[in-house]
């Protein structure tokens, strides 16, 4: 099966869940017992995947069982049987995660084993960039599927090596969940916080890391349309002025030219008049 490097008296080793049935030399007897088949590392093309419990001793009444995943039952696992099997076909590290098999019975308390489903780190998501102006704060975040859940390490790029950031070093903090991991960076400097940073998850079976640009603009940034409509409006403000200072000296002949078509008028008139002196005539 799968635990090929495991010598195979290991990988029979079993999982002896005793159960809060409570104290008293004659009750440990009746403890119930669960054989579980062993861990499971997911690693790139695996084949189908099997997690096995088998109940096999237990003096009371079987109620129900049920597979869980990280505490939350998986839906449709609910059966009346003390053999169970798990089935996941595709395995994908996004199955991984710790397995239970959950007993309950009849006026007794239920009892679990726990089957650990591993698999390397794979970052699910992150920002590609952040894009914030000097003095404002950044947030670059990574979150992770792959079990166990990783350590987190974030890092900057600083010519072409990478140095861990530190914790609640001056303006950088960084909280951790078990897949989720967040960098702060409080008051941005223009001079020292643009750059490429790193976020990497590395657990026992594997490592990941992915990048985040950081782009950090001066505080006028945001003012250069504002400045761009501002120049525009003095720029034709002045053109419109020099325009019209310019068309002052010319306001005579300007003047004259309506004047023109009159004067013809005034010889139109005196034609008319002549006309008329001649029709008078
Ligand atoms: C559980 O029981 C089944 C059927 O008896 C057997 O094939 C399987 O190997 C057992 N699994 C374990 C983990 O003991
Ligand atoms: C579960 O199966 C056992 C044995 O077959 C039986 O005694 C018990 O009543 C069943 N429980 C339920 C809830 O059906
Ligand atoms: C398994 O049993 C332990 C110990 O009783 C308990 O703390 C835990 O919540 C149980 N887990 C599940 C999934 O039932
Ligand atoms: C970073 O430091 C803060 C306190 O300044 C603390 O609350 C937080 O848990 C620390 N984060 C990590 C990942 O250690
Ligand atoms: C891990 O990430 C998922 C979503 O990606 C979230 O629902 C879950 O609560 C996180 N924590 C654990 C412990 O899986
Ligand atoms: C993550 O950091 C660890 C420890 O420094 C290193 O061994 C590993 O190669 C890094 N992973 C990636 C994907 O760069």
């Amino acid at each position: 099966m799968s635990g090929s490097s495991l010598p195979s008296a290991l990988a029979l080793s079993l999982v002896l869940v005793s159960l809060s049935l409570l104290p008293g030399p004659g009750v440990a007897q009746n403890e119930p017992r669960i054989l579980t088949s062993e861990e499971v590392i997911i690693r790139e093309s695996p084949g189908p995947v099997t997690l096995q419990c088998n109940l096999t001793s237990n003096s009371h009444t079987l109620a129900f069982s049920y597979w869980t995943k990280n505490g939350v039952e998986l839906t449709a696992t609910r059966k009346n049987a003390s053999n169970m099997e798990y089935r996941i076909n595709k395995p994908r590290a996004e199955d991984s995660g710790e397995y239970h098999c959950v007993y309950h019975f009849v006026n007794a308390p239920k009892a679990n084993a726990t089957i650990e489903v591993k698999a390397a780190p794979d970052i699910t998501g992150h920002k590609r960039s952040e894009n914030k102006n000097e003095g404002q704060d950044a947030m670059m975040y990574c979150k992770s599927v792959g079990y166990p859940y990783p350590e987190w390490i974030w890092r900057k790029k600083e010519n072409g090596m990478l140095v861990d950031i530190v914790n609640s070093s001056g303006r950088f903090f960084i909280t951790n969940k078990e897949n989720y991991t967040e960098l702060s960076i409080t008051n941005l400097q223009i001079t020292e916080d643009p750059g490429e940073y790193e976020c990497n998850a590395t657990n026992s079976v594997g490592t990941a890391s992915v990048v985040t640009i950081l782009r950090v603009r001066s505080h006028l940034a945001p003012l250069w349309p504002f400045l761009g409509i501002l120049a525009e409006i003095i720029i034709l403000v002045v053109i419109i002025v020099v325009y019209e200072k310019r068309k002052r000296p010319d306001e005579v002949p300007d003047d004259d030219e309506p004047a023109g078509p009159m004067k013809t008028n005034s010889t139109n008139n005196h034609k008319d008049k002549n006309l008329r002196q001649r029709n008078t005539n």
